[in-house]
């Protein structure tokens, strides 16, 4: 076969932070909801599907609770017991024996969750007591979907506590094997909560004029740095999305600043939702919220949210991004990489087997036929 990656954008390496990527063709965190019952505990299944998605270039784990607090669905894992630690670190040194990288995302849900998952029935917690309108969750595997409830408000002096959720999270994250951890400040969840004006009406120092609302998630993202170091460190934002009935007033200003933060802080990368399936308040991608991230971030900018190879291809080559993130292809394709660089046909993706569920729309998806050379 030719070898047709020599000037294909997709396939020139790059250096994130410590990390060596082969390619630039990244699998985008994945909330699938299918580790055990019983302490939400990473499982051979879970580790047979990232093993065979180990040819990203890197792989972003799907969302995984730094607390008991932090949990939102059914089925989600966590990183906050030794099971958890021991049930990744067979994951990681699965994908590192296949040859790939692999960075934890670190999440806490905040008001996306339920009584039913929370530690002694707990009302969730959110910046402010504020129902995400519309917003659902599943509790059980047969609870169907359920609509999210009032959170309470967390008091001022419960914030250190939160960001020791996330200081642990990531130290668990290491003895864990990962390559790096990803702040998931994005898609409706706690620190997205802070930042967006729409779900924070704090009148304290973490709410009301956007360095409070900043104040949070930067706190724990520093918290997170001293565990990593900056070079293994990246966060998630989705200035425009409107999954989890999101809000921001003003999402160049609030983005640009904390995209501005974020270089001070010295994180390796921003990885930015622009557009998603789950809904977008911007036509498209947002360009002018794109350029105010690029403009005030010196790191790596990997873009995320509907991408196929061709348009990847364009906006690597125009530099709109550095890197991609691959979603529902990626769930559909474990070998993804190899198709775009061969231009071979996608299989397509079973929207009904994306959250729970057995090996079936999870680890069943064919990889190409190989051929005799
Ligand atoms: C979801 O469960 O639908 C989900 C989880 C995490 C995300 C986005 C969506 O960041």
């Amino acid at each position: 076969m030719i070898d047709k990656t020599g000037t294909d954008p997709l396939f020139q390496p790059l250096k994130l932070g410590n990390t060596e990527l082969a390619n630039r063709v990244l699998m985008s965190p994945l909330t699938r909801s299918r580790a055990s019952q019983h302490g939400d505990v990473p499982n051979a299944m879970n580790l047979e599907y990232y093993r065979q998605r180990a040819s990203a270039g890197l792989i972003i784990s799907e969302a995984t609770q730094v607390s008991p607090q932090g949990k939102g669905y059914a089925f989600t894992p966590g990183i906050h017991s030794e099971a958890q630690i021991a049930g990744w670190k067979a994951i990681t040194d699965a994908v590192h024996e296949a040859g790939g990288r692999i960075h934890m995302q670190l999440w806490h849900v905040g008001r996306i969750s339920h009584p039913d998952l929370q530690p002694n029935g707990e009302t969730p917690v959110a910046p402010s007591a504020i129902r995400p309108e519309g917003a659902m969750t599943f509790i059980s595997a047969d609870s169907g979907m359920v609509e999210i409830t009032e959170p309470r408000a967390l008091d001022a002096d419960e914030m250190p506590d939160i960001v020791e959720q996330f200081r642990i999270g990531a130290i668990n994250a290491k003895k864990a094997g990962f390559d790096g951890v990803e702040v998931h400040a994005a898609n409706g969840y706690l620190l997205d909560q802070f930042i967006k004006s729409g779900s924070n009406q704090r009148t304290d120092d973490f709410g009301g004029s956007l360095a409070n609302r900043l104040r949070l998630p930067l706190m724990v993202t520093e918290a997170v740095i001293d565990v990593w170091g900056k070079d293994n460190v990246g966060v998630r934002i989705s200035p425009t999305g409107s999954f989890n009935a999101m809000y921001d007033e003003d999402p160049l200003a609030t983005f640009g600043e904390f995209a501005k933060q974020l270089n001070a802080l010295g994180v390796a990368y921003i990885e930015v939702v622009e557009d998603s399936f789950q809904g977008n308040h911007a036509e498209g991608r947002p360009e002018s919220v794109i350029d105010a991230v690029k403009n005030n971030f010196e790191g790596v900018y990997i873009a995320n949210g509907n991408y196929l190879a061709e348009e990847a291809r364009d906006r690597i080559s125009k530099g709109r991004c550095d890197l991609v993130t691959f979603g529902r292809p990626f769930i559909a394709n474990p070998d993804l990489p190899e198709r775009f660089r061969d231009d071979a046909p996608l299989n397509e993706w079973d929207s009904g087997s994306f959250y729970g569920g057995d090996e079936r729309g999870y680890t069943d998806y064919p990889f190409l036929e190989k051929t005799e050379a």
